[in-house]
């Protein structure tokens, strides 16, 4: 048995239809449930166009002037909605918006889409809602590398082992750690901001696809709605979902960020590191296990990463089919433009907590950092210096370790003659080179982890955080 169907009376485009959609049609088709999140851009749009076809000469002042208080009620009204109004029968927020226009003004309602689409409406409330969220997430990310920056200032004084291959292999500052990761979020907010100037230019005015039939002038309409122009080509502005790709792979990227921190921090707090402790109001305990504290938050940042990448991915393959110039494929562009985005706000907004929640057990990490050999490369620097070429110095060195390990003890504990056993040109004056302090402090180079230095990039991060 098939579902009878609906009568037209609620559609855009009733005239030519003989008979309404099925229901199931409308399963699928109806973008209200979730489009309903651009209310507020459709109507701030709508108000800029009433005021262009008002200068176009299409609409009189007075017409305009009613237009303009109607959306102004109606968006009042949308705000007290506690969920879209999916009764109204309306297709999609814009239909919704045209709809109760013409309920509140009669004939001057079915006045307003003159000249426009839905194609180029759509485009130009999703860039205004892009560019918007996109302000709120750069500004999370600004609070997460701020709680970077007072971390290193924090524990200034506190050396970590840096690992490679997740292996002990050179000392570092934790605060050198910490201003790692805020340089990665920095070229986050770069991204970030990269893909917030191209979402900035305004589509309105394209029409369907050929560009409006009336006299509207596009560049004050652009600036009208702040966008910094309109798009050049009227296809093109109908056809765009760059922004929406760009915005989610940005989005990827600081996800990735996140969930590599989140997984440092994981594989940190374990008993067998045991460098850092957690908020416990970021943990999360076991239902059998009493002693357990989970780093939740850390594992869903890591979790999340994978949901954000898959939006990005999933909308690149909406896009990669499509032909020029708007397809009702793109509708697909909301969902995970939104989810994307909410999910990596959700993810700054507590990578932030978890970072301000850490507690560094300052002994383990100094401790940490002296073990493993990480004087290693120290001891074959100082070969060098003594004029030993860096291959056979790196040759000594490695069997001077092998030497250490088989007695399980460190290079510095080694006596001078054991020492000269493999490296024939040490001298008493190794000793004071082989140290924490002077491994870190020998790491002058611009960019490294001498405490000058981390105290240099630390004032440079305050500086590019601040405006
Ligand atoms: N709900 C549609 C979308 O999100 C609006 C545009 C519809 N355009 C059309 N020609 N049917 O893409």
């Amino acid at each position: 048995m098939t579902t009878p169907p609906t009568p037209p009376s609620h559609a855009l485009w009733g005239g030519r239809f003989a008979s309404g959609p099925d229901a199931l049609f409308r399963a699928i088709n109806d973008s209200l449930p979730f489009d309903w999140r651009l209310v507020h851009q459709d109507i701030q749009g709508s108000l800029a166009w009433a005021d262009a076809l008002g200068r176009a000469g299409v609409l009189g002042a007075d017409e305009v002037a009613r237009l303009h208080a109607a959306l102004g009620d109606l968006d009042s009204e949308a705000a007290e909605l506690a969920s879209p109004p999916t009764d109204s029968g309306a297709e999609d927020v814009h239909t919704w918006v045209e709809q109760r226009l013409v309920a509140m003004l009669g004939p001057l309602g079915k006045k307003l889409h003159t000249g426009r689409s839905r194609n180029d409406q759509v485009a130009t409330d999703l860039r205004l809602w892009t560019r918007a969220t996109l302000d709120v997430r750069l500004a999370e990310i600004r609070e997460v590398q701020r709680a970077f920056i007072a971390l290193a200032e924090r524990e200034i004084d506190t050396p970590l082992p840096g690992y490679t291959h997740l292996q002990r292999a050179q000392p570092v500052l934790l605060s050198h750690w910490a201003m790692a990761h805020f340089e990665a979020f920095d070229r986050d907010a770069g991204r970030l901001a990269d893909a917030r100037n191209r979402a900035n230019r305004c589509p309105l005015g394209s029409a369907a696809l050929a560009g409006t039939g009336y006299a509207i002038d596009r560049q004050t309409l652009a600036i009208d709605l702040g966008f910094a122009g309109p798009t050049a080509n009227s296809m093109d502005g109908v056809a765009d979902r760059d922004f929406v790709a760009e915005s989610l792979g940005a989005a990827s990227l600081c996800a990735t960020h996140l969930s590599r921190l989140g997984e440092e921090l994981i594989l940190y707090s374990s008993g067998e590191f045991a460098l850092v402790e957690m908020d416990d109001a970021v943990t999360s305990g076991s239902s059998i296990m009493p002693q357990k504290k989970n780093p939740d938050a850390c594992e869903l940042l890591r979790g999340k990463a994978g949901r954000i990448i898959g939006a990005a991915t999933g909308f690149l393959v909406t896009l990669k089919g499509l032909p020029f110039a708007y397809n009702k494929d793109l509708q697909e562009d909301k969902e995970p433009l939104f989810d994307g985005l909410d999910q990596l706000g959700l993810c700054l907004r507590i990578a932030t907590r978890v970072i301000q929640g850490c507690t560094f057990d300052r002994a383990r990490c100094r401790q940490a950092a002296l073990g493993g050999f990480a004087n290693a490369t120290e001891l074959a620097d100082y070969l060098v210096e003594q004029g030993v070429p860096f291959r056979d110095a790196h040759e000594q060195v490695g069997l001077l370790v092998r030497l250490a390990l088989s007695r399980g003890i460190t290079l510095e504990d080694l006596s001078l003659a054991d020492l000269r056993t493999h490296a024939p040109a040490v001298k008493e004056d190794v000793y004071p080179r082989l140290t924490l302090e002077a491994t870190l402090a020998k790491r002058q180079v611009e960019g490294g982890t001498a405490p000058a230095r981390v105290r240099e990039a630390i004032a440079s991060a305050r500086n590019r955080t601040e405006d």
